[in-house]
């Protein structure tokens, strides 16, 4: 898959080297250092590129949007149009500061995301888990009892490609239902950030649920 990235920081460039060296052909874009998305695109290998927003986006079959929900207008105006696009979106709607999310319990950042993009098929997944644990995932892929990661969207074309892409990276999806999930999701994860950043055991953390 061609996969434009969106935010090349600690999720969009962790995530973005995995799915290089899964082999999809990866664009990385907006840092605030053209070096920085070079590094980036040198060190993932694979064909990986470097360019901008418009870049990224022009070719791809699915973008990973990973900024900071202040940097969501801009980066999207930056990209142009993503009509038809699939938009994996691991961005969480938090106030400047991380402290708590701007829109739950009757919206999400995915719902308020899907709107700003009306024509792109928004998917809400990777966000659940604290990128610390991304790269470790990725070596352990080929063992038995991968962690979950739970996704939502309306798309059904749209969420294959996201689980596609989930288990690329090491996870066993779950599929949690329509984007309007992502009310749930999204406070979710700040618990799992909770365990991963106050916890005794660190970040390297990811979860699975069962069923009996
Ligand atoms: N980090 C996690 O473990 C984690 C886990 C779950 C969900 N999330 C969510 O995922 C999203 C991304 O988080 P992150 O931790 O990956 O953030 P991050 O490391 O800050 O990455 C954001 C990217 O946006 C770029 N950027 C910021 N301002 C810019 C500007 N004015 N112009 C151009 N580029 C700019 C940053 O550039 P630089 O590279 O130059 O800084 C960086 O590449 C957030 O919504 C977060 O809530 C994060």
């Amino acid at each position: 898959m061609r996969i434009g990235i969106l935010g090349s920081g600690l999720m969009g460039g962790k995530l973005g080297t995995i799915l290089a060296r899964a082999g999809h052909d990866v664009t990385f874009s907006y840092a605030r250092s053209e070096q920085k998305l070079n590094r980036l695109a040198r060190e993932a290998g694979n064909g990986a590129r470097a360019s901008t927003p418009a870049g990224a986006a022009r070719h791809a079959d699915a973008l990973l949007l990973a900024v900071h929900w202040l940097r969501v207008d801009d980066v999207l105006k930056q990209a142009g149009d993503v009509s038809g696009k699939v938009i994996v979106s691991c961005s969480l709607p938090m106030n400047e500061d991380d402290t708590d999310l701007v829109i739950a319990h009757s919206s999400s950042g995915a719902e308020a995301l899907a709107k700003k993009v009306p024509r792109a098929n928004v998917v809400s997944a990777f966000g659940t888990v604290p990128s610390e644990v991304l790269f470790e995932l990725f070596e352990r892929r080929r063992r038995k009892n991968r962690p979950n990661l739970v996704y939502c969207g309306d798309h059904k074309g749209a969420k294959k490609t996201a689980e596609q892409l989930i288990r690329d990276v090491g996870f066993d999806p779950i599929d949690a239902g329509p984007l309007r999930v992502a009310r749930y999701l999204e406070p979710f994860t700040l618990l799992v950030a909770q365990l991963a950043y106050e916890g005794k055991r660190g970040p390297r953390m990811a979860y699975q649920f069962n069923w009996y």
